[in-house]
């Protein structure tokens, strides 16, 4: 095992270098946030500013938030669209394992910017879901790697439209793998509109090949005090800086994605 699942649910909290409050997993061995970039900073860096601002005008938006985890990409995705008041209705679906995390979340101690969206964290929190005339949130409990397929094939499904922004922001690659794999980004492509946009902190060589061999085309992400960040998309998206891939494949022959068989051989 890459991570140790018998320390889920021991968390020391850290407080990160915009103030934001995080924790660090035990069992992963790693933050929930680099607390360099700060918690909120990161969130709205590099995944809500990066994917609103490339935003096509739909009325509508689905967005898939992997993984809810403290819950900061889908709140910092709320707190933007009411500063910035944006006309636009969104439904989010956002998988996690850690139940108990979820279910104490009504007590976190988040930014003082997330304080109007309270009595939404209290019912994520209670019900793992919320709805008003603007927003719908989901959070599936469980596995993603078994909850994300059954987006599409589950009798009820819960997908009637395709996914506009993913934010990949799963634990690294590293102590994460599972999420990660050429596997893992052929379930996320399934679900996701021809120009949707997905946003990751993770630039590694191996994060790229595994969007790249499933249709994506990539670019660099830069965003004041915050590191580089990729954006990926079926469709490429000129105003931003394009990563030639097949150069880079010449460049680092001994590229590869990560896939599903070797880290299952390797447990
Ligand atoms: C880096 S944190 C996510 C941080 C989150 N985006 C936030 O803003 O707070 C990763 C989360 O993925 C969850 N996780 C890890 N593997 C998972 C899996 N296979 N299925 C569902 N959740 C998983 C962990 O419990 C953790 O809460």
């Amino acid at each position: 095992m890459l991570y140790d699942e018998a320390l889920r649910g021991q968390k020391e909290t850290i407080v990160s270098d915009d103030g934001s409050l995080t924790l660090y997993s035990k069992e992963f061995n790693e933050s929930y946030h680099s607390p360099k970039d700060g918690a909120l900073r990161e969130s709205l860096n590099k995944h809500v500013i990066p994917a609103f601002s490339l935003d096509r005008g739909k009325p509508s938006l689905r967005i898939l938030d992997i993984c809810y985890g403290l819950g900061y990409n889908t709140l910092a995705t709320l707190h933007y669209i009411q500063s910035q008041n944006l006309d636009v209705k969104v439904e989010i679906f956002s998988p996690e394992f850690d139940e108990a995390l979820v279910q104490s979340l009504k007590d976190f101690a988040y930014p003082a910017e997330f304080e109007p969206l309270r009595p939404i964290i209290e019912a994520l929190s209670t019900n793992f879901s919320y709805e008003d005339e603007q927003f719908k949130i989901t959070i599936l409990i469980g596995d993603a790697r078994k909850t994300i397929p059954q987006l599409l094939t589950a009798p009820s499904s819960l997908l009637t439209e395709k996914i506009d922004i993913v934010y990949q922001d799963a634990f690294s690659p590293k102590v994460n793998p599972l999420l990660w794999t050429r596997e893992w980004f052929a379930d996320i492509r399934a679900l996701c509109s021809d120009d949707a946009v997905l946003t990751t902190y993770s630039t590694a060589a191996a994060t790229r090949m595994g969007l790249y061999e499933n249709g994506f085309e990539l670019h660099y992400y830069d965003a004041p005090n915050t590191r580089r960040s990729l954006i990926a998309s079926p469709k490429k998206i000129e105003s931003l800086e394009w990563i030639d891939m097949e150069l880079k494949k010449v460049r680092n022959p001994g590229a590869k994605s990560l896939r599903d068989r070797d880290i299952e051989l390797s447990e």
